[in-house]
């Protein structure tokens, strides 16, 4: 039997799916029943029926998942290797701290964070949902924890509340300067539309023709008359977006995310047989970042 077959005999022995985010690799978006952005995702991961979840994509997503799905096993092959760098940028006690020096404030926790991060804060975000959460809040200040580019970049489309931003970033999107676009451009052609997402600095964004996150940047090129795109995110968003644009020419930066591609067929196989990398979340922590991650899903319906 081949790897995909043994792993579909799996699915269906263990009342399994696979979801998996849009940075992993081919073979493994390929395999996956759901593949999307970080909102899709969490979304998928309450609502479906299966009672086991194999997440691929980076440790807060897989914590999100069993966070919003406690009744559900969370499998997640790769649990002690593979966190997104801003999982340690902050701090429950400092941004307790923080947040003191401020009146009539609420802190927003982009979902790029650890879940005892989540658990003092009292809403998560993700890029696609940020500016509805964001404008739906009844406060004066907010906090924005731990990105400080997508921290300014909503503070540059809200006007009616001070956004105080933490100062955090992923060390993949934040690390783009403006010359890496200047030169793809020489190289490959002025005509590109530039789409970029807004983990990027504002000297990036500030280039682009569109900025969003991976489901907006693939809606913005799959809704496109233009043929010829410069994509600034993780280019494992690129076997998505060939697929739905094979006539399309699309550039992409080398901008890898290493967390993000550890996850194989052989990896899930071995955890869907083995129970291998189940994610458990302390039980204080629980609570706290599923109001905060469960406020997300509603205020964005
Ligand atoms: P999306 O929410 O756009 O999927 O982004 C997640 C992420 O990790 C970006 O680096
Ligand atoms: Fe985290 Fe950046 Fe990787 Fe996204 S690309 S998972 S923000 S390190």
């Amino acid at each position: 039997m081949n790897i995909k077959d043994e792993i579909l005999r799996l699915k269906e022995e263990k009342d399994a799916v696979i979801l998996a985010h849009y940075y992993q690799r081919a073979d493994v978006q390929e395999i996956a029943d759901y593949v999307g952005d970080s909102f899709y995702l969490a979304q998928i991961a309450r609502d479906v029926e299966a009672e086991t979840i194999v997440f691929c994509g980076v440790r807060f997503m897989a914590e999100s998942a069993k966070i919003l799905a406690p009744n559900k096993r969370v499998l997640f092959p790769v649990y002690t290797e593979a966190p997104c760098c801003m999982e340690y940028m902050a701090t429950p006690e400092g941004i307790l701290q923080e947040k003191a020096k401020y009146e009539d404030v609420k802190v927003v926790t982009y979902v790029n964070s650890s879940s005892a991060v989540k658990a003092v804060s009292d809403v998560c975000c993700t890029s696609s949902s940020v500016e509805r959460i964001v404008n739906n809040l009844q406060c004066k200040n907010i906090l924005f924890v731990p990105d400080r580019n997508l921290g300014s970049y909503v503070a540059e489309q809200i006007n009616d509340k001070n956004i105080i931003p933490w100062d955090g970033c992923c060390n993949i999107h934040d690390v783009v300067k403006p010359s890496d676009i200047e030169g793809a451009l020489e190289e490959h052609g002025r005509d590109l539309l530039i789409a970029a997402h807004p983990e990027c600095t504002k000297e990036v964004r500030d280039m682009a023709d569109y900025v969003g996150s991976t489901s907006g940047i693939l809606k913005f090129v799959r809704e496109s008359s233009q043929k010829r795109f410069l994509i600034v995110t993780e280019a494992g968003i690129k076997y998505q977006m060939k697929i739905e644009n094979p006539e399309k020419e699309l550039i992409f930066l080398p901008m890898i995310c290493k967390a993000m591609k550890k996850v194989f067929p052989e990896t899930i196989l071995e955890s869907l047989a083995e129970g291998r990398g189940e994610v458990f979340v302390d039980e204080e922590v629980m609570a706290g970042a599923k109001r905060a991650l469960d406020n997300m899903l509603d205020i964005s319906r």
